[in-house]
């Protein structure tokens, strides 16, 4: 098996952060594709059940610059308090600056670690936002940690990158085309340089791969090959629906609603313990 870089290597400096934004500005589905923004609107109604009458605390994991999170946050209540919390705190402390009118902070964390408790009072309710993250990050282990976290009547709403169709491997390979772009790799090109210790000059190399962990979820990978030395830059995985709810089960969530974009590339889930 190839090592790997950390996934919070490719974000964690500021000038990593700023090419990571360019990246997403000109290639994300969320700002490429209507469907895809809206895909993030069609929880409100129910989230809105949910969090109605009850002062709630918010907190956005992985949320870089708070995009997504700013745009539920015009249609939800008001919460009680907002924090954002990345591996990159420059971009978390612009996700808590785009909120309005709400007590806010931020925060570095490392969610592939164990995860802080999060001080707020028993009887108020805690909304987690993580989006974007779990094909970054090794998927079941983090929603159990996430899980163990979380406190009876916690809501989680979370978005994965999904493979179409039945099969994670073949669906994977039709996306592949949408990751081999002149920026993504200045972006990890960039991370690559930046990465102690120093790896040898090579090329970066795009295809698909079984995850490690679990043979039949697929990992699009971004290689660095140099001589016969290989090292993954990049592991973006891509489940499909079923794959994401077998992971929720075996976390002890509860699944409350399901949203799948038209292209069925991208998934949300709304969950609670
Ligand atoms: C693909 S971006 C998604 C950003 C944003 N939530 C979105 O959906 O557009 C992944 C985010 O996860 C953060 N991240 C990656 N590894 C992390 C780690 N180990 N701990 C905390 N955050 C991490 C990155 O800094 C980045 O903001």
């Amino acid at each position: 098996m190839p090592s790997e870089l950390p996934a919070s290597a490719l974000y964690s400096s500021p000038s990593l952060g700023r090419l990571w934004q360019k990246v997403h500005l000109a290639c994300s589905p969320f700002i490429l594709r209507r469907s895809v923004r809206k895909l993030y609107e069609r929880p409100i109604p129910i989230l809105r059940r949910h969090l109605a009458g009850i002062p709630y605390h918010w907190i956005a994991l992985g949320c870089a610059d708070g995009q997504k999170e700013s745009l539920l946050a015009g249609k939800l209540p008001p919460p009680a308090s907002f924090h954002a919390a990345d591996t990159n705190l420059s971009l978390a402390r612009r996700a808590a600056a785009r909120l309005k009118g709400t007590r806010k902070s931020c925060g570095r964390i490392n969610l592939n670690a164990q995860l802080p408790l999060f001080h707020q009072p028993f009887s108020q309710r805690r909304l987690f936002t993580l989006f974007g993250v779990l094909p970054n990050l090794p998927p079941f282990p983090l929603l159990h940690r996430l899980s163990q976290t979380m406190r009876k009547g916690d809501l989680l709403l979370l978005s994965a990158n999904l493979a179409p169709g039945e099969s994670s491997l073949a669906g994977a390979r039709k996306v592949l085309p949408q990751y081999d772009n002149p920026l993504t790799r200045q972006w990890l090109e960039s991370a690559v340089r930046g990465f102690r210790p120093h790896l040898s000059p090579g090329r970066l190399v795009f295809g698909v791969f079984p995850d490690p962990r679990q043979k039949s979820l697929a990992r699009i990978e971004a290689r660095w090959i140099s001589g016969r030395r290989v090292k993954v830059v990049l592991a973006s995985r891509r489940p499909t629906p079923r794959q994401v709810e077998a992971w929720i089960q075996r976390a002890r969530l509860r699944k409350i609603g399901r949203f799948l974009e038209p292209r069925q590339e991208e998934g949300i889930w709304l969950v609670t313990r």
